[in-house]
């Protein structure tokens, strides 16, 4: 199925909106399962916005409470290229001694931003350092981090949507897809 944009450009989507509700309901099953005391939900700002919102209120339905926190990192990457460094943009307020905390990202590619702010959240202190993330890339990893709960597994493509961007477009549509170029062919 495919989406044509205002603009004229068409995006093949993938995990639609539908899809995505079911799974964070699951996901939030899979969080509550985990017994979770004094959780802080810590969103890796900024492509796990929308994931972010609609997962935590999948877990406020089934019960949990959590705090919720903002953490702005930026990999270094040109173009749709990651350069490997991590820098904090804007870090967290709460005070993360003793807390189990999960951290939300929207994908996992080579893991080192996920890993930078794991090995943040237990440098600081945290009980138990959980991780979520919409996405999994598989074969990209250059770390060797996993991710605890994984929403789905992605092609190796490019995509956007969902909170996920190209030049900061995109980020606006309820579903994940990637652009399929002009000519028919896509961006892979
Ligand atoms: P990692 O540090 O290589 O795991 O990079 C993960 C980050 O790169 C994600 O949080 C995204 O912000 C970004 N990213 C990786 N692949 C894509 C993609 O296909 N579309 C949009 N952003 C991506
Ligand atoms: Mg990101």
């Amino acid at each position: 199925m495919s989406h044509l944009m205002a603009s004229g450009q068409r995006i093949e989507i993938l995990f639609d909106a539908e899809t995505i509700t079911e799974r964070n309901r699951a996901l939030a099953r899979d969080i509550k399962a985990l017994d979770p005391e004094r959780l802080l939900v810590i969103a890796v700002l900024k492509g796990s916005f929308i994931f972010a919102a609609d997962l935590v209120r999948a877990m406020h339905e089934i019960g949990l409470a959590p705090e919720v926190e903002f953490m702005h990192l930026s990999s270094y990457r040109e173009s749709t290229v990651s350069t490997g460094q991590v820098e904090i943009l804007r870090d967290v307020e709460s005070d993360i001694r003793g807390r189990d905390v999960i951290l939300i990202d929207d994908i996992l590619e080579s893991g080192r931003t996920l890993a930078f702010a794991k090995d943040l959240m237990v440098a600081r202190g945290a009980k138990r350092v959980m991780t979520c993330v919409l996405l999994e890339k598989p074969g990209k990893r250059a770390t060797d981090i996993d991710a605890d709960l994984i929403g789905f597994e992605c092609p190796d493509r490019f995509v956007v949507g969902y909170g996920m961007d190209m030049a900061h477009s995109f980020r606006q549509l309820p579903f994940v897809g990637y652009v399929v170029r002009q000519d028919g062919d896509d961006s892979a």
